[in-house]
């Protein structure tokens, strides 16, 4: 066993097939997509580990793999940055050859977001575009969402959410919620600088090669959220009522002076 053979690097390295060879850009587009596709590979693998954490009731080993999803979506998303660096006119001398391919047939990515919690019409739409929709699509779709499997968790301690963040002290549930917002909010932000790349690169206004409106079609996809009711949860200490709770317990910390 060598270094080589181990990564199986003959063959990892002979899969970068660029249609012009000597373009300046071509190969980092094609290695920035297949990077992004091995790191959806880890976080699915690691979807997994979630999932199955939660379903068993332990919580902590949760946690730790709901960090490290971060840190691998966190990863996929700056990896979008070095395609920042390539101007619009080397882009256009090559995405003649993409023809109707597009990000958006990523079998990987739709699992991801299916597993997630992904389950409005549109999405449901989108991935039978292409065809039946892919087995492991299909697969995660079948699986409860993200959030279902959090709030049966919740359910199963005998808590609810809310008390999650009203409790005396931080509880590993609460790590849990907190990871998992951080997850969809990191989830988020990929879409959002992807969105900002393809303006960067073919402008506001151009047709994605997959068909779609392009920005246009990205921008309204950074709203979208897994957990909502994790996201809800935040806005309830606002609300008129709970600031009226708030202003008859005794101040802290200087709470109220700004
Ligand atoms: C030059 C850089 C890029 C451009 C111009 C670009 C352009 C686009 C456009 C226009 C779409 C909308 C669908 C369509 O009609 O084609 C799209 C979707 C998508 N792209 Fe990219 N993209 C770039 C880089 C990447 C990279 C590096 C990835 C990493 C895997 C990626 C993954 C995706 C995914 C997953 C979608 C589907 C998003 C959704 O439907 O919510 N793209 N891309």
């Amino acid at each position: 066993m060598s270094y080589g053979s181990y990564l199986a690097l003959d063959e990892l390295l002979s899969l970068q097939r660029p249609r012009l060879p000597d373009h300046p850009d071509e190969l980092l587009f094609i290695v920035v997509h297949q990077a992004s596709e091995l790191w959806f590979k880890c976080m699915l693998h690691e979807m997994d580990h979630l999932t199955h954490a939660m379903e068993r009731g332990e919580v902590m080993y949760a946690v730790l793999t709901v960090q490290r999803m971060n840190a691998l979506v966190q990863i996929v998303a700056a990896q979008l940055s070095a395609l920042e660096t390539m101007p619009p006119q080397h882009f256009a001398q090559f995405r003649g050859y993409l023809g109707s391919s597009s990000g958006s047939q990523s079998v990987q990515f739709r699992a991801l977001e299916a597993a997630s919690g992904a389950r409005d019409p549109h999405f449901l739409q989108v991935i039978q575009e292409h065809g039946p929709v892919p087995e492991l699509v299909q697969r995660a779709l079948d699986q409860p969402t993200l959030e279902e499997l959090f709030e049966r968790l919740v359910a199963r301690e005998g808590v609810t959410v809310q008390s999650l963040y009203t409790g005396p002290a931080p509880t590993p549930l609460f790590l849990l919620a907190e990871g998992l917002l951080a997850y969809d909010s990191g989830f988020a932000r990929w879409r959002f600088l992807h969105v900002q790349l393809v303006e960067r690169i073919i402008g506001p206004m151009t047709a994605g090669s997959g068909g779609t409106l392009g920005a246009r079609y990205l921008q309204r996809t950074v709203s979208q959220r897994f957990l909502p009711r994790l996201w809800a949860v935040r806005a309830e200490f606002f609300n008129p009522s709970r600031a009226a709770a708030a202003a008859d317990a005794p101040a802290s910390n200087g709470e109220g002076t700004r």
